[in-house]
């Protein structure tokens, strides 16, 4: 990829060059015969910026609704948020501010969200190419009215705004990083800014370690698609005072102080709650939610005799369960007919993918998918086959 210039903007930006890509939009890309063709009509550096710029358009159809209308730069493009999360974030986080400052803003995953969510977006980027990529992008949005993009770093601005939004970088050097002084800017920086801007948010990575956030500051946590997406820490008027977890597509919030201990048997239906769930530590706040129970209270499984439908986590029905042994866990794939086997695991050394090629020859072709739970029961390995509801 050829790196990319505040003049390769301004080229890609023109309407000579967006005809170009419209016009690529549905053609096979090849790095030989695609560029060959461009450079029929281009300079060497023009045809190179365009190829890429179709290829990232494409990846970028999987975070932005309107990738095609928008212009990238790859690393950019890798830290930026997925569309819906930034659109839940912009709807549910900021939705009772209007002026809102977006720090670090990037080629604008969030700051675009924001604007389309109503708010007058105030977008700061440190670097050159990146803030006129995203003032591009909010033009061809329509956007350009609602987002002022600022070329500078935030930390010396006096920010006259609502609510503020950063999220860090966290890669330094090529290597990620979940430390938040290793952040660029640092955690330090940001807590500052709680006290210029009265509601803050930043966009962590969900495998942070808590300790090193204030005692007081706000945290939940964000999924999508069963993936766990990104830890949100509020300072000021967002710092909640209870942990959350939000579900995304279905856009549900479980929050609130942790449920009283309930464990006991497996019941008719053993749920696994969503990531985000476990990582807020509302495992057993969902269970009052569902009327369920903790089959361990080390273990994130929980189980009920009535199923209720809910985002917030997965639900199988039990086919068969008891104490871990091997000749049994063959008998009952034969018995219910399996025709492949998921081993998941909670408190149970076993090894999943060890163990379901071991499972292999207890399989019959086209039967159904079912999945096993090696976990823990009253202290006891237990293993429990379950068929997904
Ligand atoms: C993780 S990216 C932001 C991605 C963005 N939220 C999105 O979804 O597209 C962080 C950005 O912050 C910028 N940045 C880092 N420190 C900054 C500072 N002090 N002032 C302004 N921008 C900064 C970096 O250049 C980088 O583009």
């Amino acid at each position: 990829m050829r790196s990319l210039t505040p003049e390769a903007v301004r080229f890609l930006a023109s309407p000579a060059a967006q005809a170009e890509l419209a016009a690529l939009a549905g053609e096979p890309l090849d790095p030989l015969t695609t560029v060959a063709t461009l450079r029929k009509r281009w300079g060497a550096d023009e045809a190179a910026w365009i190829y890429d710029q179709a290829r990232l358009r494409r990846k970028g159809r999987a975070k932005f609704p309107y990738a095609d209308a928008l212009l990238f730069e790859a690393e950019a493009l890798e830290q930026a948020s997925a569309g819906p999360v930034a659109r839940w974030r912009a709807e549910r986080v900021f939705g009772p501010y209007d002026r809102v400052a977006d720090l670090g803003a990037g080629i604008g995953g969030d700051a675009l969200a924001l604007a389309a969510a109503g708010k007058r977006v105030l977008a700061v980027e440190l670097d050159p190419v990146r803030a006129a990529l995203l003032e591009h992008n909010a033009a061809a949005l329509g956007l350009a009215e609602r987002v002022g993009v600022l070329r500078a770093d935030w930390r010396t601005l006096d920010l006259d705004v609502e609510a503020a939004f950063a999220d860090p970088a966290r890669r330094r050097g090529g290597r990620r990083t979940v430390r938040l002084d290793a952040m660029e800017p640092p955690l330090a920086d940001l807590q500052r800014l709680a006290g210029r801007v009265p509601a803050v948010a930043v966009k962590l990575a969900p495998a942070l370690d808590r300790r090193e956030l204030p005692p007081e500051t706000g945290l939940g946590f964000v999924s999508l698609a069963g993936e766990l997406k990104e830890a949100l820490a509020g300072f000021g008027a967002l710092a909640w005072s209870e942990p959350w977890a939000a579900v995304l597509p279905a856009g549900v919030r479980l929050g609130g102080p942790e449920g009283p201990a309930r464990t006991g048997p497996v019941g008719a239906y053993l749920y696994e709650p969503d990531p985000a769930v476990i990582r807020a530590g509302l495992v057993r706040r969902l269970a009052v939610e569902l009327d369920a129970w903790q089959l361990d209270p080390q273990v994130a499984y929980l189980s009920a005799d009535e199923r209720r439908t809910t985002p917030l986590a997965r639900a199988w029905e039990v086919l068969e369960q008891g104490p871990f042994r091997q000749r049994d866990i063959g008998a009952w794939l034969r018995t219910h007919g399996a025709g492949a086997v998921e081993v998941k695991r909670r408190r149970s050394p076993v090894d999943p993918a060890l163990f379901e090629k071991k499972l292999k020859r207890t399989l019959s072709a086209g039967g159904p998918t079912l999945t096993l739970f090696l976990t823990r029961v009253r202290d006891r390995p237990w293993a429990v086959l379950g068929l997904r509801v």
